[in-house]
């Protein structure tokens, strides 16, 4: 692998800030992941240190993390139960660490960090390990503790990250679990081989296609933002897959501009959300989810008839009601388990782009350390 982890990649390169340099790395960064695991077209993982048929030593996964680190596992407690018919729980590290989870040799925990060295989530792993799992990390911090700690190691491979906004890992972080997901999915005996290939070329379109996100995102984006800075509130709305990437967009938006910004499934909205919901508050509404959609758009028009100003991230060729929606952006086609990827990019410009008009320290929001070692 041929990652920049120079002394070049600590600089801004003519950008103003390292959040916008990361984002716009994405594409090269997805690169680096793939690279060495697609060789001739096909998933090669054993590097990590995963067997060809781990998927049957496990009747159970936890996925175990912190911050934008446990919003790329709750994506995946979607994606791979749906796709390996595993049950999968997914839980922030510092709760993990204080129950008892129910852990034993048939466990596999997967602890995903972007620098391998939050302490929470550190001693999750001790915790889980100590119990007989075997432990999986997908980590970017090389020769980092949990690295080091684990059993198997996925590296993430998206080079330095800087800005305490995680942008290049997080995506990294939702790849990789694509992959795995992917890899076993091809252990599965009821499915065929041309599955797994159409799943394998669309991995391989992803560097590709986060180039058009950022290409096309910027302008549109930017127009919002200027509008979004003026606002108290910001909700944030999705359905399976798209509901964590609601969680993902409000956290980056609440950290750097410091507007508070609330992600809900959008089915529990009319349990109480609901009523924050007046005139001109901005509502976004993530649709990348294609067998769900018609449920999440009908929530976008309760908030629509209460005056919500919304903004729509779908499918390019999905079929609404065009005059719900005041803003839209359409993702290119690709399957809908990985379109979310795609539909992170304008979240992050949206976060990115809305601080910017505030003013706000970007790279270094105030209160938040890039990593957390202590408890
Ligand atoms: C801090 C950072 C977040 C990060 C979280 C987990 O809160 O500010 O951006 O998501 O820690 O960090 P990790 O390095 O384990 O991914």
């Amino acid at each position: 692998t041929k990652i920049n982890w120079s002394s070049e990649m600590a600089e801004k390169q003519g950008y103003e800030h390292f959040m916008l340099k990361e984002i716009n790395e994405q594409p090269e960064s997805l690169k680096w992941l793939l690279q060495d695991r697609l060789q001739a077209g096909k998933l090669d993982l054993s590097e990590s240190g995963l067997k060809s048929d781990w998927l049957s030593d496990y009747d159970k996964i936890h996925v175990v993390a912190c911050g934008t680190a446990y919003h790329s596992g709750y994506l995946a407690k979607y994606l791979l139960e749906d796709m390996l018919k595993l049950p999968v729980e997914v839980e922030v590290a510092s709760e993990y660490r204080y129950r008892n989870p129910l852990v034993n040799d048939k466990t596999l925990m997967i602890v995903v960090s972007q620098s391998g060295e939050t302490a929470d989530t550190l001693a999750a792993l001790r915790l889980a390990k100590s119990k007989g799992a075997d432990v999986l990390a997908l980590v970017n911090g090389r020769d980092s503790s949990i690295a080091r700690e684990s059993d198997m190691v996925l590296y993430l491979n998206a080079g330095l990250e800087i800005a305490v906004a995680s942008t290049k890992a997080y995506t990294n972080m939702v790849a990789a679990f694509y992959m795995l997901a992917v890899d076993g999915m091809r252990q599965r005996a009821d499915i065929d081989a041309e599955t797994v290939k159409k799943y394998t070329n669309d991995l391989i379109r992803l560097p590709e296609l986060s180039r058009q996100m950022i290409k096309q995102s910027e302008e549109k984006i930017k127009e919002i933002a200027r509008s979004y800075a003026e606002q108290k509130h910001i909700f944030f709305i999705g359905r399976n897959t798209d509901y964590t990437l609601a969680l993902e967009g409000a956290l980056k938006l609440k950290e750097i501009s410091y507007i508070h910004a609330e992600a809900y499934p959008a089915g529990e909205l009319k349990h109480g959300t609901l009523a924050l919901v007046e005139e001109g508050v901005p509502v976004v509404a993530l649709g990348s989810r294609t067998d769900i959609f018609n449920k999440l758009f009908s929530n976008l028009k309760e908030v629509k008839a209460r005056g919500a100003d919304t903004f729509l991230i779908t499918m390019e060729g999905q079929n609404y009601e065009k005059e719900s929606v005041d803003h839209v952006f359409e993702l290119p086609q690709l399957n809908q388990y990985f379109a979310g990827l795609l539909a992170i990019i304008p979240l992050q410009l949206l976060a990115y782009y809305t601080a910017l008009v505030c003013g706000k320290d970007i790279d270094q929001p105030r209160n938040l350390a890039k990593s957390v070692t202590v408890e």
